[in-house]
């Protein structure tokens, strides 16, 4: 089936990884087939994975020209409402048996999936279930060539730790929007400390958990005060941001 999207949707959907993964992980969900959302249904396609296995699926934009798309892709399926509003606005009268929501970005920060979640948990069943599932995120001291936030896409830095888990969220639960760590993660190499790299590992669902794809989550360059750091330092930073408030919310200080 061809779908139409806007550049950025049709970028999304060549990510062969990205799309077999949620093909499986929607191939292999096992509750109820009652009602799904789709929230942030871009082009359409999850809705259109969905639709083979549930009886209705309502699916959700906030963009007009990607609502367009959407409703255009789909109009074959006599069972996928399209509506054009945000998560947020929409009137939501039953409570579904899944719901589908990739506002992904990497460490939750720069888009809506914790907000527009915490507002429509209550829209779930209670035996629901919600793809993805959750997310891990970890951390690593780095040294950087851009001063600024910036994605993983084609840059040069040298890593100077092994990767730690600072956090994991279960998309079950309500969320709080406000991270605050105290990271200390142990240098394994001497060199230039200028920066940390976030990387956020999706898990789908129990069994399928997929890494930084090109268009899901690329890991996330935060700049720090540069330091000169020998191995065996134990480096304490303070990370800081709000998910969902963007990358301008990031803060992060040695403490
Ligand atoms: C990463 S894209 C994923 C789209 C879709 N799953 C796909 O594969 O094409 C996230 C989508 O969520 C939409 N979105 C973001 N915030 C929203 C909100 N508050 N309400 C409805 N849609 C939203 C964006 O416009 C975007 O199309």
């Amino acid at each position: 089936m061809k779908f139409k999207a806007t550049p950025y949707h049709s970028d999304l959907l060549k990510d062969n990884d990205r799309l077999s993964a949620f093909f499986e992980a929607i191939e292999e969900y096992g509750g109820n087939t009652e009602l799904a959302y789709d929230l942030g249904c871009g082009s359409g396609i999850l809705s259109y994975f969905l639709s083979g296995k549930f009886d209705e699926i309502i699916s959700i934009e906030i963009d007009k020209k990607s609502f367009n798309c959407a409703k255009e892709n789909l109009t074959p399926f006599e069972n996928i409402e399209v509506v054009n509003s945000d998560v947020l606005d929409y009137n939501f009268t039953e409570k579904a048996d899944l719901i589908v929501c990739e506002m992904l970005d990497t460490a939750l920060v720069d888009e809506e999936e914790v907000p527009v979640l915490n507002h429509a948990r209550k829209f779930l069943k209670p035996d629901g279930k919600i793809i993805p599932q959750g997310v891990i995120n970890t951390v690593e001291l780095v040294s950087l060539e851009r001063h600024y936030v910036h994605w993983d896409e084609g840059v040069n830095y040298d890593v100077l730790s092994d990767s730690v888990v600072y956090s994991e969220f279960d998309f079950l639960d309500e969320i709080d929007p406000y991270v605050e760590v105290d990271l200390s993660i142990k240098a394994d190499c001497d060199g230039e400390l200028n920066g940390l790299k976030i990387t956020t590992f999706t898990k789908l669902n129990d069994s399928l958990i997929v890494g930084p794809l090109p268009m899901l989550n690329p890991p996330l360059l935060i700049p720090l005060e540069e330091k000169q750091i020998k191995v065996n330092d134990l480096i304490k930073v303070k990370l800081k941001y709000i998910m969902g408030n963007g990358i301008e919310s990031i803060q992060a200080q040695y403490y």
